[in-house]
């Protein structure tokens, strides 16, 4: 069985974690959180790049076979200087824009995504290839990172936030809305409290899964879902909270896996 590392700033990654762990179970699977520094979506390029790099290395030094980068804003600043520094497969999320473009039936398309994925050249060079009749009404979810973080997802205030940054979305009229953020797949309630049933809302788990799955077979990995492997949680700052958010946040059963928890500091020596 294959040894997956998936990496994000926080919890936002366990959306792309719960995706894989429905679609291929049967590997092992260590989920690294740099919870003390998230958000990322605020900090600079270069920041970013730097960090991201040295945690898929820790990741590649584990052993892993190949690497989610389940983070857009970490895959908008660092995937080519990861991809070039390290040679298991690497998988990153983008928001789905494209897929947006061709779902959307009135043109109006929502992005919500952090400040430095929108700012990111990979982001607009993405959005300069899709067809120019399409309208992308792009909003930051300032804010929505640290209460989803702090374990708030369901609370009236994340609700309030959420609602003023949906406005501008809700205003010019967009039909489809793209969840450029992987922890933004938690707020899924209250996004349709807000903008009602029929509104499409774009996220790239399954995407994500499928290419890990297509490359995993490149490799050689079986791909053939039976049995249940194991998952570590490891965290730069709270291995066990960590699990914990991952119970009440994962559709997936985590109990039927064998579960394990480290702290970052102690292995990765305070990077
Ligand atoms: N989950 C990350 C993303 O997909 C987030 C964010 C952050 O730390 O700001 O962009």
């Amino acid at each position: 069985m294959a040894l997956i590392g998936v990496f994000d700033s926080g919890v936002g990654g366990l959306s792309i974690l719960d995706e894989s762990l429905r679609q291929l179970p049967q590997h092992d699977y260590i989920y690294l959180a740099d919870s003390a520094n998230a958000p990322y979506g605020e900090r600079s390029s270069d920041w970013i790049a730097q960090r991201s790099l040295a945690l898929c290395q820790y990741l590649a030094s584990q052993g892993c076979d190949a690497i989610v980068v389940a983070c857009n804003t970490a895959t908008a600043e660092a995937i080519k200087q990861i991809r070039a520094d390290i040679s298991i497969p690497v998988i990153g999320v983008e928001p789905g824009i494209k897929p947006a473009s061709m779902k959307t039936q009135n043109g109006i398309v929502g992005v919500l995504a952090t400040e430095a994925t929108l700012k990111s050249d990979k982001f607009n060079a993405l959005l300069a290839t899709l067809p120019g009749n399409c309208q992308f009404i792009k909003q930051s979810g300032a804010g929505l990172v640290p209460l989803i973080e702090a374990g708030k997802a369901d609370s009236e205030e994340t609700f309030e936030l959420l609602a003023k940054h949906l406005e501008p979305i809700q205003d010019a009229g967009s039909d489809t809305l793209v969840l450029g953020c992987t922890h933004y797949p938690f707020l899924r309630k209250s996004i349709r409290k807000l903008l009602g049933d029929s509104i499409s809302l774009i996220d790239t788990s399954d995407a994500v899964v499928r290419q890990l799955k297509r490359q995993l077979e490149s490799i050689n990995q079986s791909v053939d879902a039976t049995g249940k492997g194991s998952v570590t949680f490891v965290s730069s700052k709270d291995g066990p909270a960590l699990l914990n958010m991952a119970q009440d946040l994962l559709s997936a059963d985590l109990n039927l896996h064998a579960l394990e928890t480290k702290a970052l500091g102690a292995v990765l020596g305070g990077v």
